[in-house]
Formats: structure tokens, sequence, C-alpha cells
């Protein structure tokens, strides 16, 4: 089939806010212990965390990742993790059903994200606990000053502030399987007062509330508006998390994922919006999408899992070529909401529904997600232009008219445009035409595919690369092979 996309250079969407190439480290499963971190790793450096994983993360250059939850802070002490390991407290995890040992917390995980060149999206604990332990971890984090959690840290062993910008007020709040969950009027009221507090004792910093935990949540939009209502002087950005996955085997609506994505993120800016409205003033609260993915295909094997051990092998899914290009149509959907979505997390980085997987003091490879995410967050950077598409189209159950084109460009200032594209069809080729207004020159100088003729192709250790990109001869005419994902690469003439 043939397909066309329009591009013109200054009908722009926005300058694309790095952070929304995010990811994700929860205290869940072998994502801490055995994934960032295992201290009788061949690899490990001197605090324990595994070098393989770190250099294979910083190739991704990840700029923010969410840390310590998830579910699991809303449970957490974030105290137990700090101080001298041999004192800390081997505590339950009832989030997770699982063994918290705390050797790993707050004081080391800063350190990684230095070592990696990412900054900390840091969650409070609003189930259990409140206002009073957020304010705390501020100040610990924080702060340069003469009192007793800033002098905590600096007995600690770290005399410079750590810095953290960013925080989540909580996590899935609206959730009943979530710690100590709350009545939306319960969550904005406990939430605004938590926020205030916190902004009190470090002005600097910008906070995230809880919005629904996914699309289907019974209270999802009236949650929204109750959190905007009581908070929205006192937040920054409000949270979606929703998961994808193809359980009924369903390819072709499994691909058309990312247009619901899309009617999320334009629902809850509406919403937002309406909020803005009401109050008549200037401020727009922007989205923080600070879960996305595939997950599904560990559902069934988590299920068997012996609770109460450390680390056990929980939400391990192993990804198959069909959810590589789910998650890279993912991507170009929150591309081209880049002007409301600022933050976005791939959930999350490792082991755990995560692009990178490890063996326990073994080796580890890249999942087949791994590349368009990989592909996103280095050439994705610079300003969302708006494309103008046409391709055929066809219609799931749920969604009409789902074109059998997706895609994205970005133009990094520099000369460079890089167009992504995801070919939805499963059996034909689209012949694509790429047209640039006002007489703009500019040349493919770059090719590559992710593609496979098996759908549910994986990688694993012993076969780490039978998903992979590949690059593709540039002649005058651009070929999207059935069921793939690509990445155009233009240089102005
Ligand atoms: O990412 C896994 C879990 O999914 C998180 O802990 C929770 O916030 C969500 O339900």
């Amino acid at each position: 089939m043939k397909a066309k996309i329009t591009i013109n250079t200054e009908k722009t969407i926005s300058q694309i806010d790095e952070r929304i190439y995010g990811s994700f480290i929860e205290h869940l499963g072998r994502a801490v212990y055995g994934g960032i971190y295992e201290p009788s790793h061949e690899t490990a450096d001197d605090m324990g965390f595994r070098g393989d994983v770190l250099e294979c993360v910083k190739k991704l250059n990840v700029p923010i990742v969410r840390y310590p939850g998830g579910n699991f802070v809303s449970g957490y002490n974030w105290e137990d993790g700090t101080g001298k390991k041999e004192l800390r407290p081997k505590k339950l995890d009832l989030a997770w059903q699982s063994i918290e040992t705390n050797e790993v917390g707050i004081d080391e995980f800063q350190e990684w994200a230095k070592r990696v060149g990412t900054e900390i999206m840091m969650a409070v604990n609003l189930g259990t606990r409140g206002p009073d332990e957020a304010r705390n971890i501020v100040e610990y984090c924080n702060l340069d000053i003469d009192t007793y959690y800033a002098n905590k840290r600096k007995e600690n062993g770290f005399e410079k502030p750590f810095g953290i910008k960013l925080w989540c007020l909580g996590n899935e709040m609206d959730g009943p399987w979530q710690i100590c969950c709350l009545s939306a009027e319960d969550y904005a009221k406990k939430a605004c007062e938590t926020a205030k507090v916190m902004k009190l004792v470090d002005p600097g910093i910008e906070l995230v509330a809880c919005g629904s935990s996914h699309i289907y949540m019974p209270t999802f939009g009236t949650w929204e508006e109750t959190v905007l209502r009581k908070c929205y002087e006192h937040i920054d950005y409000i949270s979606l998390h929703n998961y994808y996955g193809n359980p009924d085997n369903d390819t072709p609506k499994y691909l058309s994922q990312s247009e619901s994505m899309d009617r999320f993120i334009k629902t809850v800016a509406g919403i937002c919006d309406k909020v803005k409205a009401e109050k008549n003033t200037d401020k727009t609260i922007n989205l923080s999408f600070d879960e996305w993915n595939v997950w599904f295909h560990s559902a069934e094997q988590d299920k068997k899992i012996e609770k109460y051990t450390v680390a056990p092998p929980l939400l391990e899914d192993i990804y198959n070529f069909e959810d590589a290009l789910v998650v890279g149509s993912l991507l170009i959907t929150l591309i081209n909401n880049s002007d409301r979505v600022k933050i976005a997390c791939l959930a999350q980085l490792v082991n755990v529904i995560a692009p990178i997987m490890t063996r326990t003091g073994g080796g580890m490879w890249a999942q087949t997600i791994f590349y368009p995410y990989l592909d996103a967050s280095i050439y994705g950077r610079g300003t969302a232009l708006k494309t103008d598409t046409s391709c055929e189209t066809y219609n799931t159950a749920e969604i009409p008219e789902v074109p059998y084109l997706t895609n994205a460009c970005v133009n990094d200032g520099d000369g460079n445009l890089t167009v992504f594209a995801v070919n939805r069809s499963l059996d034909e080729e689209i012949q694509l035409d790429i047209d640039f207004e006002k007489g703009e020159k500019y040349t493919l100088y770059e090719h590559t595919q992710l593609f496979h003729n098996d759908l549910k192709a994986e990688n694993s250790e012993e076969k780490p690369d039978e998903v992979k990109p590949e690059n593709v001869a540039v002649t005058d005419r651009i070929t999207l092979l059935p069921h793939s994902w690509n990445v155009l690469k233009f240089k102005k003439d």
C-alpha cells in the first residue's frame, strides 16, 4: 500500500522534554537485587552495582528514573534504607509479599543514578505514612543546613545534598490493591497538605499528584477533577499509568493500543484544562505518564512464586517482537503529545517488565523492547513536528479507522530530522512518500528497521540477537516492511 507523510519544520508540536524517555526502578522482584545491584557479581563495582547493567543503562541515556515504587512505596519507611548497612532492618514488603533487606536505599540509589548519569524521580509514601515523613525525606535529600535530617545525610557520608527535583505524591492511591488506598477526596486532602510542607522545605521541587491507575478505573475522570480542584496551586503534574497486553492473541487490536493511549492523554489534558478554566488561572498542569509498558506475559507464572523471599523473580515478562512494535508505537504517541506529556517512565528498567534482563550471577541481554526505546531516547530529542499523514486504515472492535502507519518526526535543530514509523499491517509493505513543504530539501541518509518474520520471536541469554535492528539500503524508494519499526534519518541539504 502507499502512504504519505508531509513535513513542515515550522509546524511544531513542542520542544520535547527529554524526561519523556524516563524509566523506573522499584524495589520489586529482581529490579534492584540481582538487577542493578549484585555485590558478588563479577562486574560489580566498589558499591556493589553491576557494571554490565550500568553500562547498558548508560547506552540508553535514560534521563530520569522513578524510585523506589510503585506499590512498594506505600508501605516503605525510607529511613530503613539509610546509614550503616549492618544496622538496617529486614522488613516485610506487603505490596509484593517479599522480604526487603534494605541493603539498597536512597543513599545507594542516588549514587547509582550519578554513575549512570540520570536524575531521580522520587516517590513518597502516602499509604502508611504522610506529610511528616515526606517533609523529612526532602530535608534529608535536598538541604544543606544544620538540622536533624540534613545532618543525618552528612553523618551517613553524603556531605552534598542529592538535589532531587521531581517528587511523586504517593503511588496509585485510587487502587484497592494499594496499601492504605484512599478516596479521591481523602487523597486530594492528604496530597495537598503533603505538597505544601514538601515545598516549604524545598521550594525548588516539582510535584506529581496521582491520577488514575489506569483508564478503566471506575473513578477515572472524577478522581482527576477532585485532585486537581484541591491541589492545583501546589502541584505541577498529574500522573497517568497504563499497561498494554495481547492476552487474546489479537495482534491487529494489540497494535492499535497506542490510539487508546492517545485518547487517554487527551482526556486527562482536557480535564486539567477544564479545572484551569474554572480556576481562571494562567498555570497549566502538565502530564507525567510515569508508568507505561507492555505487561501481561508473566501474570500466570507470578501466581506460582513463593511468598516472602528476597528478590523473587516477579513480573519477568519475556518480550517478543510484536511487543517491541507496540512499545515503538507508544513512544510515537508520547512524542506526538509532547506539548502536554513532560515526563514518562517506561516501567520498568531491569528484570521487572523491563528492556534489560539479567541472570543473577550470570549475563545480561537486551529484550526486544530495548530497541525502540533506545532509538527514541537517542534520536528523539529536539522539537516534535506535526506531520500530516495519509494512509489506509483498519477497524478494531474498540477503535475505528486505525491508521496502518503511525509516525512521529523530531527536528534536532541542527539540520537533522528523524522519522519514527511503525507499519501496523501484518501482510502489506508500505511504499512511503515523504514530502517536505516550503521547498525544504532533506536527504534520507540512514534507515534502520526492527523486523522479524515471527511476531512471537524473543531474545534470550542464549540468543540475544534474535530480534535486533538492521540497516536498510537507502535508495530513492522508502519501503516499510509489514509489521516493522523504522527509524529514518534525514539531513538538510
Ligand atoms: O510497575 C509495576 C506496578 O504496576 C507498580 O508497582 C504499580 O504502581 C503498578 O500497578
